[in-house]
């Protein structure tokens, strides 16, 4: 018989209809209550098996963590908050699982250990959660730029572009490390490697992205990117998936509007579609910030702030504004930032960023008009001849969500500030073509798909959001 999943299940009318269904043990209890979970849903289904009538060697092997094939009537449940439950005629082990081994008791785990375990933490009910969510937030995506006739550009993975300037990068070479070509000066030969040059892994999607902007008008990236940072923090990894919409005929207004909007629709999305598992994830929320101390614990819980964000404009100032009131912040007066604010020009930490979101503004803020030294070379210069049309978006809880810009569009500005940033204007070939032919204004920005996860999950360490983390000194399974 064909298996039907739990969530399905859950929105039939139980007629004493035959059903069968497949799925991990998650507990046994008195020898008669299986809690079964399919991952279909946060839900487990409760099959109830006659246990004078079953093998006892088959009772034996119904443990936590085991894979079982139940058939049996579809009938409503006694049982408080389950509409219905299954009563067993036929079981079988599908995967047998000894409970003396098996990692996932049924208790609380810390995610730091579930880490260690990241092959079966997929089996418990926050990364069942998380993931489920993830994947509403991935369809969003493609559904929000779809909808309004963006298009998806799949950018390269290997790159042999290193000028954006984003962060390291990791290499791609099939050379022999031990055994390098070398040339004549004695330096390693990559004319010899693969791809007959020098090649990493991509850093962002932009540079691609905006030579099919200014083709198809408004198109967009999601793929994942690699940074080569020594970042140790709960907001990096070295693997991360970004979305990078970049549109012709925008300016940094529009582009901020865009900002806002996609933003707003992802939140109410996850609100409209991932009911329950939010539900799960907010109560989880709640255990975990009693363990804070009281002033470091959030006003609002997460499914209030994400409705908070979904309906409320976010802030838009310059950075002008923005270091005005840090520097006259009661945290800068009295040195209660790690990094004093003291001059215009400085590089905004993250406890500057958290400062204005969470405590001055009490919500999301847009900062733009950077320092242009503060930022990448092709930000589009402003007229004041200091700044550049950049933006960042600043969520509660998280710091930068999205980093972006209008783009420099005139030939002779962008060449002008290669060569300032002493930049390999000969590699950049390409990208400077796109000014020279046809040039329009446009802009674009990158929204981290696990920063975005991370906010709408309420979970806190950025490894927690992604099936597999890549950080520094780790790359297992
Ligand atoms: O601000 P970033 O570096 O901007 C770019 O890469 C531009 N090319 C984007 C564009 O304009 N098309 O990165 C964009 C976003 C950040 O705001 C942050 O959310 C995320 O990517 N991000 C990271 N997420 C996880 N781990 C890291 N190491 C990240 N670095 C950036
Ligand atoms: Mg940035």
């Amino acid at each position: 018989m064909k298996r039907t999943k739990i969530k399905q299940l859950f929105s039939t009318t139980p007629t004493g209809q035959e059903v069968t269904v497949q799925g991990w043990v998650r507990t046994f209890r008195n020898n008669q209550f299986i809690a079964i979970n399919d991952g279909s849903t946060i839900q487990n289904i409760q099959a109830v098996v006659d246990f004078n009538n079953t093998d006892p060697n088959i009772l034996k092997r119904i443990t936590t963590g085991a894979c079982v094939s139940v058939t049996g009537e579809l009938i409503p449940s006694p049982a408080k908050g389950q509409p219905v439950e299954v009563k067993v005629k036929q079981i079988e082990i599908l995967g047998d699982s000894d409970p003396e081994k098996f990692p996932l008791q049924p208790k609380k785990h810390s995610l730091e250990f579930l880490r260690e375990i990241a092959h079966l933490r997929s089996r418990t009910n926050t990364f069942g959660a998380v993931m489920r969510v993830r994947h509403a937030m991935a369809f969003a995506v493609h559904k929000f730029f779809n909808d309004r006739g963006f298009f998806y550009i799949h950018t390269p993975i290997i790159t042999g572009s290193d000028a954006e300037g984003a962060g390291a990068m990791f290499r791609v070479t099939t050379l022999d490390p031990q055994n390098p070509p070398k040339d004549e000066s004695g330096k390693i030969n990559f004319k010899e490697d693969f791809f007959g040059r020098e090649t990493n892994l991509t850093v962002s999607g932009q540079l691609e992205g905006e030579t099919y902007a200014l083709a198809l008008g408004e198109i967009y990236t999601f793929g994942p990117t690699f940074r080569a940072e020594n970042s140790n923090t709960t907001r990096h990894l070295a693997e991360f998936w970004m979305i990078e919409p970049e549109m012709a005929f925008y300016d940094i207004q529009d582009n901020m509007q865009l900002a806002q909007e996609f933003l707003q629709f992802l939140v109410r999305y996850a609100l409209d579609n991932c009911a329950e598992d939010l539900d799960f994830l907010d109560k989880r929320a709640k255990e975990e910030e009693q363990s804070k101390p009281q002033d470091q614990r959030s006003e609002l819980g997460l499914i209030d702030r994400l409705k908070f964000v979904a309906d409320n404009d976010f802030q838009r100032l310059s950075y002008t504004e923005a270091i005005d009131i840090l520097k006259n912040s009661n945290p800068n007066k009295k040195k209660k930032f790690q990094y004093l604010i003291d001059e215009w020009g400085v590089d905004l930490q993250s406890e500057h960023e958290r400062y204005l979101v969470e405590k001055h503004f009490k919500k999301p803020v847009i900062l733009y008009n950077y320092p242009a030294s503060i930022k990448a070379f092709y930000m589009r210069q402003n007229e004041d001849g200091k700044t550049v049309a950049a933006m960042d978006v600043l969520f509660p809880g998280i710091g930068e969500i999205i980093g972006g810009s209008q783009r420099e569009e005139r030939y002779d500005r962008l060449l002008r500030r290669v060569n300032e940033l002493g930049l390999p204007e000969k590699e950049l070939w390409w990208y400077l073509d796109l000014r020279k032919f046809g040039s329009a204004p446009h802009a674009g920005f990158g929204l981290g798909f696990e920063r975005l996860i991370l906010f709408v999950t309420g979970m806190t360490n950025i490894r927690d959001v992604i099936p597999y983390p890549r950080f520094p000194g780790n790359a297992e399974f």
